[in-house]
């Protein structure tokens, strides 16, 4: 990633209407598994539910950036943000006192099996080279019983100048991020697409960037057009209402939440 995006980021995540919204669907989808209570330990069989066992609850943000959407978990449990940046950990460090900043890879993640009961992997898996890799180690270091959510971009028809910025490899269906949960080993509990109002717009921009590329060669960071941020809110407020019980065929982002049996 362009190491101006991170102060881009670092400088949005609290207030952007996208980690808003995104934190609340983190905390929908992970609710049964960081409601208050003990949380389960790496030594839980594969029965346990979300709040068995005495230990603290631990947490992975996997590709944390900044750190902000991760930090948006600290009140549930120990929070550990694991980046290949130095830059990004720079920031974890000096505004994220609940996240433990890690320095290391997804595809070699740097603990023991079964060691956290819950890893968020948001906007992350889109940058990695071998992203069927990572998601087997975050498996493996996911106790028996624990959830694994991923949140990353949606359709390659929808790149944009943007994905140049933060070296994106690709993006993904929602069969495609569930097939490659299941190959890891996890149990999808839910896949869908979110943010359907955006698909729209992101596609008409898709094409100018396509049509005019000279013209919109400044176009490379999304979290600094904020426009249209009061009516995306309310979108995404009421979108999240319907992704407390349904699905979405369509979506700028792809969604899965799915568990280590
Ligand atoms: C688009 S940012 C998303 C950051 C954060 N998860 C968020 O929601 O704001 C992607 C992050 O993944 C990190 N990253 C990319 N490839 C990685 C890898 N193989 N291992 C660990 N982190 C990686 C980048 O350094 C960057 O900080």
């Amino acid at each position: 990633m362009e190491i101006e995006e991170y102060a881009r980021i670092a400088a949005a995540e609290d207030d952007h209407w996208w980690y808003r919204a995104t934190r609340a669907v983190m905390a929908d989808l992970l609710d049964p598994w960081l409601a208050p209570g003990p949380a389960a330990g790496p030594t839980a069989g594969p029965t346990a539910g979300p709040t068995a066992g005495l230990e603290e609850r631990r947490i992975l943000d996997a590709g944390c950036g900044p750190g902000g959407n991760g930090a948006g978990l600290a009140a549930a449990g120990a929070v550990v943000g694991i980046d290949v940046s130095p830059d990004a950990l720079a920031f974890v460090q000096a505004r994220r006192p609940g996240t433990t900043p890690v320095a290391g890879t997804l595809e070699r993640l740097p603990f023991a099996d079964a060691s956290f009961d819950v890893v968020a992997a948001i906007t992350v898996l889109y940058c990695v080279d071998d992203d069927a890799g990572a998601v087997r180690e975050l498996a493996r270091v996911l106790r028996p019983g624990g959830a694994a959510l991923m949140i990353e971009p949606a359709f390659a028809w929808l790149t944009r100048a943007h994905d140049k910025t933060v070296h994106s490899r690709r993006r993904y269906t929602r069969p495609g991020l569930a097939a490659t949960a299941r190959a890891a080993g996890l149990t999808v509990r839910r896949a869908t697409y979110a943010y359907s109002f955006l698909v729209p717009p992101a596609g008409a921009l898709a094409l100018a960037e396509r049509l005019r590329p000279h013209a919109t060669a400044d176009a490379g960071s999304d979290v600094e057009r904020r426009t249209l941020d009061p009516a995306f809110a309310r979108l995404a407020h009421a979108e999240r209402q319907w992704l407390r019980r349904r699905n979405l065929p369509v979506g700028s982002s792809v969604v899965v939440l799915a568990s280590r049996p």
